[in-house]
C-alpha cells in the first residue's frame, strides 16, 4: 500500500445548522457559532454550500464565515455567474464546484465535467487567477477525473454518496464495488497530480475505509455530524469522527 500522503483533514459542513435555523426563520442556531466550535473541536476547515435557492446557507452567513473563521472556508457552489461573482468578491481559500438541481434534496451526483469541459475551463479560470483552490465534485469515474485535470482543477472531491447509500441499505456487493472504485480512482487522480478529497453521506460506520485511502487528503462531512450533535453535542460528535479518521489512517 502507498504510504499515507499526510494528515487527513476534516472539513465540517455546517449547512444543516442553517437548515434548522431557517425552519423558524430567526437567528438561531447560528452557523458561525457552530463553525467556531467545530474549529475548536479539531475541524481543519469549514465547508458551506450557498445554494441558488438559499435553502440553508445565506449570503450573510458567507459574509460572517469569511470574517469570523480562522480555518479555511471551502465554499461550495454551482457553476453560475451569480456564484462566481460572490466567490470572486470573497476569495475563499477553496471553491468546490458542485452540480445543483433545484428539486433535489441534496447534491445527488457528481458534476458532468467531461461534457462541459470548455464551459467549466472558462468558468474556473478567474477563480484560480483570484487565488482560490478550485475543487470539482465528481463521481469516481476516470472520464470525469481526466476532464477535471484537463480543465485545470487542482483538487477533485469524490462523491461518496453511492457507497454510503449502499451501506445503509445493506447492499453489500454494491457497497464494496463503490468502495473499490473510490480507492482506485483516488490513486488514479493522485497519479495525475490532483489533490483528492471525498465526501457526502459519511458516518461513523462508513468513514474508516475512505479515510484509509492514502491519497485522500480531506473529508468533508456535514449532515451526519450535525444530526449526531443533537445527541452528543457538536464537539464530541466531531471529536469522535476525528478519532475514527486518525485510527483508519494509523
Ligand atoms: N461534499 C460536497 C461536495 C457536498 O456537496 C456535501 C453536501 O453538501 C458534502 C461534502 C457533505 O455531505 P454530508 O452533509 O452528507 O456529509
Amino acid at each position: 500500500m502507498t504510504a499515507s500522503l499526510g494528515k487527513l483533514r476534516l472539513g465540517v459542513n455546517i449547512d444543516h445548522v442553517a437548515t434548522v435555523r431557517n425552519a423558524r426563520g430567526g437567528d438561531t442556531p447560528d452557523p458561525l457559532r457552530a463553525a467556531i466550535l467545530a474549529e475548536q473541536a479539531g475541524a481543519d476547515g469549514i465547508t458551506a454550500h450557498l445554494r441558488e435557492d438559499r435553502r440553508h446557507i445565506s449570503d450573510a452567513d458567507i459574509d460572517a464565515l469569511m470574517e469570523g473563521l480562522t480555518v479555511p472556508l471551502n465554499f461550495e457552489m454551482a457553476a453560475t455567474d451569480e456564484m462566481q461573482a460572490i466567490a470572486l468578491r470573497h476569495k475563499p481559500h477553496a471553491v468546490c464546484i458542485v452540480p445543483e438541481k433545484r428539486e433535489e434534496r441534496t447534491t445527488e451526483g457528481g458534476l458532468e465535467v467531461a461534457r462541459e469541459e470548455n464551459k467549466l475551463a472558462h468558468f474556473i479560470a478567474p477563480l484560480r487567477a483570484a487565488g482560490c483552490r478550485v475543487s470539482i465534485f465528481i463521481a469516481a469515474d476516470k472520464r470525469q477525473i481526466e476532464a477535471a485535470h484537463r480543465i485545470g482543477a487542482e483538487v477533485i472531491e469524490l462523491h461518496t454518496g453511492a457507497y454510503c447509500d449502499a451501506h445503509a441499505e445493506g447492499r453489500l456487493k454494491d457497497r464494496d464495488r463503490e468502495l473499490k472504485a473510490l480507492g482506485e480512482m483516488s490513486a488514479f487522480a493522485h497519479s495525475l497530480g490532483l489533490e483528492v478529497h471525498a465526501g457526502h453521506g459519511l458516518t461513523y460506520e462508513t468513514v474508516k475505509p475512505v479515510a484509509a485511502f492514502p491519497e485522500v487528503m480531506e473529508l468533508n462531512i456535514g449532515h451526519f455530524l450535525i444530526g449526531e450533535a443533537i445527541f452528543l453535542g457538536l464537539s464530541p460528535a466531531i471529536a469522535e469522527m476525528r478519532r475514527l479518521m486518525d485510527e483508519a489512517r494509523a
